[in-house]
């Protein structure tokens, strides 16, 4: 059984003229312990994507189900009630409550359990202690480091034991060694057997991914089942065709266990090169077409 299963999912927003096809029926099976990295350029929907996965959006058309479950059209309360159960999510900017102490920030998706306040803070505590931020759990989300801010993000999103982890560009706002952190964190989650799901524009962190999705315009262009430790080999291609970036540069984010891996260069295969030159030429026709308009 799938644990997520999209069949034919399109999502517009907007109307007549201004409509923006956002999702244009995409399919996308999605086994449990998977550890997914979406990848493609700006405006192409990757986030959705998350937020229709994450039940924070219904798709326009098409079938979605979770766990065997159909979804697609839940009820918003619904909905909320299964995302609560279901889903953790972590996001770019983090979205901590910045009146609340780190504690209480990972203790919130406690409240609808039935624990004491107690037995919620004390949870939160073990996931602090947990992503490694224990010490700072009375500060507030302002006196914290980008990265400890993540960290108590993960902690809140891991403390309900979700099925699921969405997490869209997590290391968006991150320097390398606190992105670093933030996906050794992650790999420690999947390897306890949960499925993650991560957007990122970083190819260096496909590393860390078994399977890596491509979008364009709406569409998954490019799927591929990737070895923990590699770059995959279309986001190795469109690394190496950034002529900004060194290899250095691209390592130094890379963790000595990722490192300690093997990284002889998988042979390039014909499909996939072809493929990995359209986003970068299609991409540069859509800023083109959109700089036209504005
Ligand atoms: N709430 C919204 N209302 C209108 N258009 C939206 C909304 N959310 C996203 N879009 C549009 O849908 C497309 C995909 O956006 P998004 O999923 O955020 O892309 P990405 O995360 O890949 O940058 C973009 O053209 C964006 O402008
Ligand atoms: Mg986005």
């Amino acid at each position: 059984m799938a644990l997520i299963e999209l069949k034919d999912v399109s999502k517009l927003y907007g109307f007549g003229d201004a409509t923006t096809l956002a999702l244009d029926e995409v399919n996308l099976t999605i086994e449990k312990g998977e550890f997914v990295a979406v990848m493609g350029p700006s405006g192409c929907g990757k986030s959705t994507l998350m937020n229709v996965i994450g039940l924070l959006d219904r798709p326009s058309h098409g079938t979605y189900s979770l766990s065997d479950k159909a979804v697609a059209r839940l009820r918003p309360n619904n909905a909320a009630k299964i995302r609560r159960d279901t889903i953790g999510f972590i996001f770019q900017s983090f979205n901590l409550l910045p009146r609340l102490t780190a504690l209480e920030n990972v203790a919130l998706p406690l409240t609808y359990k039935g624990l004491s306040v107690q037995k919620r803070l004390k949870r939160a505590s073990q996931m602090l202690d947990r992503v490694g931020i224990q010490s700072r759990e009375y500060f507030l989300p302002s006196q914290l480091s980008g990265g400890q801010a993540q960290c108590a993000a993960i902690a809140r999103a891991l403390v309900n034991n979700p099925k699921l982890i969405i997490a869209d560009e997590p290391t968006g706002n991150l320097d390398s060694e606190s992105s670093r952190l933030v996906m050794e964190l992650l790999a420690d989650i999947h390897k306890m057997g949960n499925t993650i799901l991560f957007v990122t524009h970083n190819p260096e962190l496909t590393r860390y991914a078994t399977r890596v999705v491509y979008m364009h315009d709406g569409s998954i262009i490019h799927d591929e089942k990737t070895t923990i430790g590699r770059v995959a080999i279309t986001a190795r291609r469109a690394l190496y065709s950034q002529p900004q970036t060194n290899e250095e540069d691209d390592l130094a984010g890379v963790s000595s266990l990722m490192k300690a891996l093997p990284s002889k260069t998988p042979k390039r295969k014909k499909r996939a090169s072809k493929v990995a030159a359209k986003p970068v030429k299609r991409h540069k026709k859509v800023i083109a077409a959109r700089s036209k308009k504005s």
